[in-house]
């Protein structure tokens, strides 16, 4: 019988904090405080799964616009929820790590960030990896001055040379991109890292994700046939 293929990477995009706290008529900063629950829950899943690589869209360079309250309090919760559960990602092997411009966080945010993926790199697990102030175009920007800075000469640029520039060099592209809270974008993720993932949108509010919402898609997933731009033909006579 043929193993069913695990993703290697799956990536979400945490949508609908702020509507699940209006639905339950509370202030929004209620539904980011119940989204870590749900963040726990995905973690734990991904691990059970043998998923290698959970990319989790926490905070996007566009977010920097919201209400200085609403922003001070998601980094108090980003914050907490490290210093929550840093011992529960070591009982469990996780490596956390980061992608995006950390340097433009509240100092403390950095610290405990920084301390948090010290202490967990050597973790053989899951890594888990937190997107902060990010944006997919940031990052190709980023990458396009730095291989110009580097002086790398137009005969050094290919997919795989220009993706070593990316904050995600070494992490393999997501298989599956998640997209909670009845919205059906991108919203500037992963741009160049999902040319070829398979997309799930899910109808639910991100507060009321869990694992076994996780292990739905997973199998779905596992229905779908990838082709990387082959037709169906080319891939049977591969398999
Ligand atoms: C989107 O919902 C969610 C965010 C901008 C923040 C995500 C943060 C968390 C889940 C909590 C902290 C995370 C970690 C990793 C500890 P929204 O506010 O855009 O919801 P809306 O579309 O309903 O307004």
């Amino acid at each position: 019988m043929k193993l069913k293929i695990i993703p290697e990477h799956i990536a979400i995009i945490m949508d609908g904090n702020g509507r699940w706290a209006e639905e339950h008529g509370k202030e929004r900063i209620y539904g980011h405080q119940n989204g870590v629950e749900a963040v726990r829950s995905a973690i734990e899943g991904a691990g059970e799964a043998g998923v290698k690589f959970l990319t989790l869209y926490a905070f996007s360079t566009e977010n920097w616009n919201r209400p200085k309250d609403e922003v001070d309090a998601l980094m108090r919760l980003l914050v907490s929820a490290i210093q929550n559960d840093l011992d529960n990602l070591m009982t469990n092997q996780v490596r956390l790590q980061a992608i995006g411009n950390i340097s433009q966080l509240p100092e403390v945010c950095q610290k405990e960030l920084n301390d948090a993926m010290e202490k967990t790199k050597e973790n053989s697990g899951l890594t888990v990896i937190l997107a902060l102030s990010y944006s997919g175009r940031w990052e190709i920007m980023n990458a396009v001055k730095r291989l110009i800075s580097n002086n790398i000469t137009e005969n050094d640029v290919n997919e795989n040379s220009f993706s070593m520039f990316l904050n995600t060099k070494n992490i393999p592209d997501p298989d599956i991109l998640i997209r909670t809270g009845r919205e059906y974008r991108i919203s500037n993720f992963l741009l160049w890292q999902i040319a070829y993932t398979e997309l799930f949108f899910s109808e639910l509010l991100w507060p009321d994700f869990r694992k076994e919402h996780l292990f739905d898609i997973i199998k779905e997933y596992q229905t779908r046939q990838r082709r990387f731009g082959k037709t169906g033909k080319q891939i049977k006579e591969e398999n």
